[in-house]
């Protein structure tokens, strides 16, 4: 008897093996690289009105969240997770704090620090300088 003549026995076929195969085995870490070199010009009148707004965040492209926070400051920080799980840094208004999306436990000071949930390691963060209607983010 062949593999095939066997798999078509048991009503398996190879596709399937597959991709039963990948959902042990085929996970990869995810990206937990803080983007650095960073100086960037966010104009707050036009792309980025949102963050006039007290608890609004923004995601930038960069890799990078930027959070008006209730306090009044601006804070940024780094949007992959450092728990490596896929996460994605967001800011939460009720906590004050950046929040992972993929384990909402795990949270970050305004300034990076982890609360230890899942992680113990820090965000990076980046200064936010005002300067009229462009707020600049860099490190
Ligand atoms: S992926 Fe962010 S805490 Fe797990």
């Amino acid at each position: 008897m062949t593999r095939k003549e066997f798999l078509s026995l048991l009503g398996v076929g190879g596709a399937s093996l597959v991709v039963s195969a990948c959902i042990g085995g085929c996970s990869k870490a995810e990206n937990t690289t803080a983007p650095s070199g960073i100086d960037l010009n966010l104009d707050l009148n036009t792309t980025y009105s949102s963050l006039k707004t007290k608890g609004n965040f923004e995601t930038l492209k960069e890799g990078i969240v930027v959070a008006y926070g209730l306090d009044g400051k601006y804070y940024a920080v780094q949007v992959s997770c450092p728990h490596g799980e896929g996460g994605r840094i967001q800011y939460n208004q009720s906590l004050q704090k950046f929040r992972c999306d993929n384990h909402t436990e795990q949270n970050f000071t305004t300034e990076g620090v982890s609360n230890n949930a899942r992680t113990s390691s820090n965000l990076k963060t980046y200064t936010c300088t005002l300067n009229g209607s462009i707020l600049n983010v860099k490190g």
